[in-house]
Protein backbone atom coordinates (compact mmCIF):
# COMPACT_ATOMS: atom_id res chain seq x y z
CA UNK A 1 0.00 0.00 0.00
CA UNK A 2 2.51 2.43 -0.96
CA UNK A 3 0.19 4.86 -1.43
CA UNK A 4 -0.96 5.70 1.75
CA UNK A 5 0.86 7.81 3.91
CA UNK A 6 1.43 7.28 7.48
CA UNK A 7 -1.21 9.80 8.59
CA UNK A 8 -3.60 7.77 6.59
CA UNK A 9 -2.61 4.43 8.13
CA UNK A 10 -2.31 5.98 12.01
CA UNK A 11 -5.46 7.70 12.04
CA UNK A 12 -7.67 6.43 14.96
CA UNK A 13 -5.16 3.56 15.69
CA UNK A 14 -4.21 3.42 19.68
CA UNK A 15 -0.40 3.17 20.33
CA UNK A 16 1.16 3.08 23.86
CA UNK A 17 4.65 4.64 24.39
CA UNK A 18 6.46 4.24 27.61
CA UNK A 19 8.77 6.75 28.40
CA UNK A 20 11.79 8.15 31.16
CA UNK A 21 14.10 5.97 33.64
CA UNK A 22 11.20 3.58 36.38
CA UNK A 23 11.47 4.12 39.91
CA UNK A 24 11.99 1.70 42.11
CA UNK A 25 11.58 3.01 45.88
CA UNK A 26 13.81 2.19 48.89
CA UNK A 27 11.86 4.25 51.54
CA UNK A 28 9.24 7.26 50.99
CA UNK A 29 12.57 9.53 49.94
CA UNK A 30 14.50 7.52 48.18
CA UNK A 31 14.94 5.53 45.05
CA UNK A 32 17.10 3.75 42.59
CA UNK A 33 16.44 4.40 38.70
CA UNK A 34 18.08 4.56 35.52
CA UNK A 35 19.69 8.15 33.70
CA UNK A 36 16.73 8.91 30.89
CA UNK A 37 15.22 12.26 30.28
CA UNK A 38 12.25 10.87 28.42
CA UNK A 39 12.85 12.70 25.51
CA UNK A 40 12.78 10.35 22.79
CA UNK A 41 9.73 8.67 23.96
CA UNK A 42 7.79 11.86 24.07
CA UNK A 43 9.24 12.92 20.97
CA UNK A 44 7.56 9.34 19.49
CA UNK A 45 3.92 9.93 21.05
CA UNK A 46 3.81 13.37 19.68
CA UNK A 47 4.67 12.35 16.33
CA UNK A 48 2.06 9.50 16.87
CA UNK A 49 -0.53 11.33 17.56
CA UNK A 50 0.30 14.22 14.70
CA UNK A 51 -0.48 11.73 12.69
CA UNK A 52 -4.00 11.40 13.99
CA UNK A 53 -3.33 8.19 16.39
CA UNK A 54 -4.61 8.13 19.83
CA UNK A 55 -1.49 7.69 22.23
CA UNK A 56 -1.37 6.29 25.70
CA UNK A 57 2.28 7.58 27.37
CA UNK A 58 3.12 6.00 30.04
CA UNK A 59 5.83 7.73 32.36
CA UNK A 60 8.24 7.12 34.83
CA UNK A 61 10.54 9.89 35.80
CA UNK A 62 11.39 12.15 33.32
CA UNK A 63 13.09 15.16 33.09
CA UNK A 64 11.95 16.78 29.94
CA UNK A 65 8.62 17.99 29.57
CA UNK A 66 5.37 16.52 29.14
CA UNK A 67 3.61 17.14 25.88
CA UNK A 68 0.38 18.69 25.84
CA UNK A 69 -1.79 17.58 23.07
CA UNK A 70 -5.17 16.34 23.22
CA UNK A 71 -4.24 12.88 21.99
CA UNK A 72 -1.72 11.71 24.58
CA UNK A 73 -3.57 10.19 27.32
CA UNK A 74 -0.67 10.61 30.06
CA UNK A 75 -0.62 7.44 32.68
CA UNK A 76 2.14 8.20 35.58
CA UNK A 77 3.49 4.78 36.15
CA UNK A 78 6.49 4.60 38.75
CA UNK A 79 7.97 1.52 39.35
CA UNK A 80 8.85 -1.48 36.41
CA UNK A 81 5.99 -3.66 38.12
CA UNK A 82 3.53 -0.82 37.92
CA UNK A 83 4.09 -0.08 34.54
CA UNK A 84 3.87 -4.14 33.45
CA UNK A 85 0.72 -4.10 35.36
CA UNK A 86 -0.77 -0.94 33.47
CA UNK A 87 0.24 -2.12 29.87
CA UNK A 88 -1.37 -5.85 30.85
CA UNK A 89 -4.43 -3.75 31.00
CA UNK A 90 -4.75 -1.51 28.50
CA UNK A 91 -2.27 -3.84 25.34
CA UNK A 92 -4.92 -5.58 24.37
CA UNK A 93 -7.09 -2.64 23.41
CA UNK A 94 -4.30 -1.01 21.28
CA UNK A 95 -2.15 -1.55 18.14
CA UNK A 96 1.01 -1.01 19.08
CA UNK A 97 3.74 -0.57 22.33
CA UNK A 98 6.84 1.23 21.89
CA UNK A 99 8.93 0.26 25.00
CA UNK A 100 11.19 4.41 25.09
CA UNK A 101 11.32 3.66 28.82
CA UNK A 102 14.31 3.14 30.92
CA UNK A 103 13.36 0.54 33.05
CA UNK A 104 14.93 -0.65 36.20
CA UNK A 105 16.76 -3.91 36.41
CA UNK A 106 15.79 -4.49 39.73
CA UNK A 107 13.84 -2.93 42.99
CA UNK A 108 14.85 -3.32 47.07
CA UNK A 109 13.82 -6.54 47.92
CA UNK A 110 12.00 -4.79 50.90
CA UNK A 111 10.60 -1.43 51.36
CA UNK A 112 11.09 0.41 54.08
CA UNK A 113 8.03 2.56 55.17
CA UNK A 114 9.84 4.87 56.58
CA UNK A 115 13.25 7.16 56.49
CA UNK A 116 15.76 5.18 56.56
CA UNK A 117 18.07 6.40 59.47
CA UNK A 118 21.72 6.67 59.09
CA UNK A 119 23.23 3.82 60.46
CA UNK A 120 25.76 4.88 63.37
CA UNK A 121 27.64 1.82 63.90
CA UNK A 122 28.79 1.67 60.35
CA UNK A 123 30.08 2.97 57.22
CA UNK A 124 28.07 1.03 54.63
CA UNK A 125 24.77 -0.05 53.81
CA UNK A 126 23.56 -2.56 51.82
CA UNK A 127 20.06 -3.23 49.89
CA UNK A 128 18.84 -6.30 48.31
CA UNK A 129 17.73 -6.07 44.98
CA UNK A 130 15.48 -8.14 43.35
CA UNK A 131 15.22 -8.94 39.78
CA UNK A 132 12.03 -6.51 37.64
CA UNK A 133 9.56 -8.43 35.57
CA UNK A 134 10.70 -7.90 31.62
CA UNK A 135 8.19 -5.73 30.41
CA UNK A 136 8.93 -6.01 26.72
CA UNK A 137 9.19 -9.86 27.02
CA UNK A 138 6.02 -10.63 28.81
CA UNK A 139 3.73 -7.96 26.71
CA UNK A 140 5.24 -8.81 23.10
CA UNK A 141 4.59 -12.56 24.34
CA UNK A 142 1.15 -11.79 24.37
CA UNK A 143 0.66 -9.91 20.90
CA UNK A 144 -1.63 -10.61 18.50
CA UNK A 145 -0.51 -10.46 14.66
CA UNK A 146 -2.15 -7.16 14.29
CA UNK A 147 -0.25 -5.35 17.12
CA UNK A 148 3.04 -4.24 17.00
CA UNK A 149 5.76 -4.12 19.44
CA UNK A 150 9.07 -1.73 19.17
CA UNK A 151 12.12 -2.07 21.98
CA UNK A 152 14.68 -0.16 22.43
CA UNK A 153 18.08 -1.30 23.35
CA UNK A 154 20.77 0.66 25.35
CA UNK A 155 24.58 -0.70 25.11
CA UNK A 156 27.75 0.94 25.35
CA UNK A 157 29.75 -2.04 23.82
CA UNK A 158 28.42 -4.74 21.07
CA UNK A 159 25.94 -2.83 20.23
CA UNK A 160 24.56 -5.07 17.83
CA UNK A 161 25.24 -8.25 19.10
CA UNK A 162 23.68 -7.72 22.43
CA UNK A 163 20.27 -5.32 20.29
CA UNK A 164 20.23 -8.89 18.27
CA UNK A 165 20.15 -10.99 21.35
CA UNK A 166 17.34 -8.54 22.78
CA UNK A 167 15.06 -8.53 19.46
CA UNK A 168 15.35 -12.30 19.35
CA UNK A 169 14.72 -13.03 23.40
CA UNK A 170 12.00 -10.22 23.87
CA UNK A 171 9.84 -10.97 20.86
CA UNK A 172 9.68 -7.38 19.90
CA UNK A 173 9.18 -6.54 15.93
CA UNK A 174 12.11 -3.95 15.91
CA UNK A 175 15.12 -2.91 18.14
CA UNK A 176 16.03 0.87 17.95
CA UNK A 177 19.86 -0.11 18.92
CA UNK A 178 21.56 2.77 20.89
CA UNK A 179 25.08 3.46 21.97
CA UNK A 180 24.74 5.20 25.15
CA UNK A 181 28.53 5.55 25.20
CA UNK A 182 28.72 8.55 23.66
CA UNK A 183 26.26 11.85 24.39
CA UNK A 184 22.59 10.35 24.23
CA UNK A 185 21.09 10.92 27.69
CA UNK A 186 19.49 14.49 27.90
CA UNK A 187 20.79 15.14 24.01
CA UNK A 188 18.67 16.36 21.35
CA UNK A 189 20.39 13.75 18.98
CA UNK A 190 20.96 10.46 18.67
CA UNK A 191 22.49 8.05 16.30
CA UNK A 192 20.64 4.52 15.97
CA UNK A 193 19.97 1.22 14.18
CA UNK A 194 16.78 -0.63 13.57
CA UNK A 195 17.21 -4.41 13.71
CA UNK A 196 14.00 -6.55 12.62
CA UNK A 197 13.71 -10.18 12.20
CA UNK A 198 13.30 -10.74 8.81
CA UNK A 199 15.63 -6.93 7.45
CA UNK A 200 19.26 -5.76 7.32
CA UNK A 201 20.28 -3.94 10.14
CA UNK A 202 19.05 -0.25 9.31
CA UNK A 203 22.09 2.24 10.25
CA UNK A 204 20.34 5.62 10.39
CA UNK A 205 23.08 8.55 10.68
CA UNK A 206 23.08 11.07 13.23
CA UNK A 207 20.23 13.03 13.75
CA UNK A 208 17.77 14.94 15.72
CA UNK A 209 15.40 12.76 18.29
CA UNK A 210 12.19 14.25 16.32
CA UNK A 211 13.88 13.06 13.39
CA UNK A 212 14.51 9.46 14.78
CA UNK A 213 10.89 9.96 16.17
CA UNK A 214 9.23 10.33 12.64
CA UNK A 215 11.27 7.60 11.18
CA UNK A 216 10.13 5.09 14.30
CA UNK A 217 6.30 6.43 14.01
CA UNK A 218 6.65 5.59 10.05
CA UNK A 219 8.21 2.20 10.73
CA UNK A 220 5.21 1.20 13.12
CA UNK A 221 2.84 2.81 9.81
CA UNK A 222 4.14 0.62 7.53
CA UNK A 223 4.50 -2.50 9.63
CA UNK A 224 0.64 -2.09 10.27
CA UNK A 225 -0.34 -1.64 6.81
CA UNK A 226 0.74 -5.27 6.10
N1 LIG B 1 12.94 -3.51 29.31
C1 LIG B 1 11.75 -3.95 29.87
N2 LIG B 1 11.73 -4.47 31.14
C2 LIG B 1 12.86 -4.58 31.85
C3 LIG B 1 14.09 -4.16 31.28
C4 LIG B 1 14.09 -3.62 30.00
O1 LIG B 1 10.71 -3.86 29.22
N3 LIG B 1 12.81 -5.10 33.06
C5 LIG B 1 12.91 -3.00 27.93
C6 LIG B 1 13.42 -1.58 27.74
O2 LIG B 1 12.36 -0.64 27.84
C7 LIG B 1 13.97 -1.64 26.31
C8 LIG B 1 14.46 -3.06 26.18
O3 LIG B 1 13.76 -3.82 27.17
O4 LIG B 1 12.95 -1.41 25.35
C9 LIG B 1 15.93 -3.26 26.35
O5 LIG B 1 16.36 -2.68 27.58
P1 LIG B 1 17.87 -2.86 28.03
O6 LIG B 1 18.06 -2.26 29.35
O7 LIG B 1 18.76 -2.43 26.89
O8 LIG B 1 17.98 -4.47 28.08
P2 LIG B 1 17.89 -5.53 29.26
O9 LIG B 1 17.10 -6.67 28.74
O10 LIG B 1 17.43 -4.92 30.53
O11 LIG B 1 19.39 -6.05 29.40
P3 LIG B 1 20.69 -5.33 30.03
O12 LIG B 1 20.26 -4.08 30.76
O13 LIG B 1 21.29 -6.36 30.89
O14 LIG B 1 21.55 -4.99 28.82
CA1 LIG C 1 18.36 -3.07 31.47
Amino acid sequence: ADFLNKEDILKGKKIIVTAGGTIEAIDPVRYIGNRSSGKMGIAIAQEAAKCGAEVSLLVGNITAALPTDPHIKIYQTKSAREMLAKLQEIFPQNDGLVMAAAVADYHPKEYVDHKIKKNQASDNLTIELEENPDILKTIAQTKRSDQIVVGFAAETNDLLENAHRKLEKKHADFIVANDVSKNVFGSDEDQVTILSKNRENDVWPLMTKKKVAEKIVQLIADHLTK
